[in-house]
Parts: C-alpha cells; structure tokens; sequence
C-alpha cells in the first residue's frame, strides 16, 4: 500500500510528445529549489521559501513518495505535476471523505505559456484513469490564479463550488474519467 491506494509506484515513465513524467532524481535538486523559492510560482500558494533555508533542507532526492511525477524536457526538469491522497485534516478541506485524490501542479515560469502543463497533467490523469478508473481526482485553486483555472477547465475538471479560505476564493473542481450519463 502506498499514499496512492493500492498503485504501485513508481510506473515507468510516461512519454508525451514532448516531455517525461518520472520519478525525481538526484539531479533534480536545483531544480527543485528554483521551483520552491519563486516568489512568481507562489502567488498564489502562499508565498515561496527562502532560497538559503531551502539550500539547507531539501534532500538530496526532493519528493521522492508516491503521487510526485518530476516532468522532464529534454533531460531537465521543468516542473512537477502531483496526485495526492487527500489530506483530510487539511484547512480549507471541503470534502474530507476518505480516499479522494488531489491534483497539483507547479512549472518554472520561464516554461508557462507553451502548454506543457496541460500535456503533463493530461498524461497523469491518464495514467491515474488507467490504474483506477472511475476514481475522482479533485483540484484546489484560487480563482484569481488564472493560469491554473484556465488549466483546471482544459484538463476537463468541473466546478462543484467557490468558497473562502485563507483570504482569498477558492475553487475547488473535480474531473472523473467515466463521464456521466444523461
Ligand atoms: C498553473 C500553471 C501550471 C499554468 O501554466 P501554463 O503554461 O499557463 O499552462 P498550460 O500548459 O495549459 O499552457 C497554456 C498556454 O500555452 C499556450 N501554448 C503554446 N503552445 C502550446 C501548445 N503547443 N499546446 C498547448 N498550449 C500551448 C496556450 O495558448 C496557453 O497560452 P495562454 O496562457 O496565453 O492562454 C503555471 O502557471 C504554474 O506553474 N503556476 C504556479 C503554480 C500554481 O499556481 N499552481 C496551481 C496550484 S495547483
């Protein structure tokens, strides 16, 4: 058993036309760091971490546990796309049933506007679709955080509701692979 239910992790890396969704390695760390300390990829997010404390605590293997794809472009990575099992004393948790799974997305800002999210997460919900079909992901986001609702609508997901939660609105969405009938 892992975070991920009954999936086996980690699955052979996935190809797209132009990326690899894979585990994350040793020389994923700079990478890691960039993408943690910007304040641009934060926003939305709640702030970034300072570049000094991150130099000193992330391990030599960032985030590696099961749901956390590193996407790859030619050979370096860009960004990460995570399925997580949601945490169910998490603030802001509108659906705490046990056993939903939560889409997450984080890119360098030097790749945003090339649709290289929307074909990572595409592949992931894929794959996700593939090893436990019918199973609903579901996606938080701010609605100001207009990238990631234009995102969260291409990759199909729905909105169930807006609400308020950390000073900000929320939205949260969620996306099956069984469409619904009638
Ligand atoms: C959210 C985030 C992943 C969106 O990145 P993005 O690059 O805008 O998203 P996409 O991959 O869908 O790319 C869409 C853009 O690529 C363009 N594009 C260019 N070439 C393309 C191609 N070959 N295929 C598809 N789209 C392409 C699209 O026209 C679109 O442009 P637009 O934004 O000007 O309309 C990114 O902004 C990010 O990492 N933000 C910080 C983290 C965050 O807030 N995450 C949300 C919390 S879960």
């Amino acid at each position: 058993m892992t975070q991920l239910g009954p999936l086996a992790w980690p699955p052979a890396p996935i190809r797209t036309e132009r990326l690899v969704l894979r585990e994350p390695e040793p020389r994923d760390r700079a990478a890691f760091i960039e993408l943690l300390a910007s304040p641009e990829v934060h926003t939305y997010l709640g702030g970034s971490r300072p570049r000094d404390e991150l130099e000193r605590e992330v391990p030599e293997i960032p985030g590696r546990r099961p749901g956390v794809f590193v996407i790859d472009l030619d050979g370096a990575m860009i960004g990460t796309v995570t399925l997580d099992r949601h945490d169910p004393e998490r603030p802001g948790n509108r659906r705490p049933e046990a056993g939903e799974t939560e889409l997450g997305y984080l890119f360098l800002p030097e790749v945003w506007g090339r649709g290289y999210g929307a074909e990572a997460c595409a592949a992931a919900l894929d794959w996700f679709a593939g090893a436990l079909p019918g199973e609903p992901v579901v996606l938080y986001t701010q609605t100001a955080n207009e990238r990631s609702m234009r995102l969260a609508a291409k990759l199909g997901f729905a909105e169930v509701e807006r609400f308020e939660a950390y000073g900000a609105e929320q939205w949260l969405g969620v996306w099956s692979s069984v469409t619904p009938s009638g």
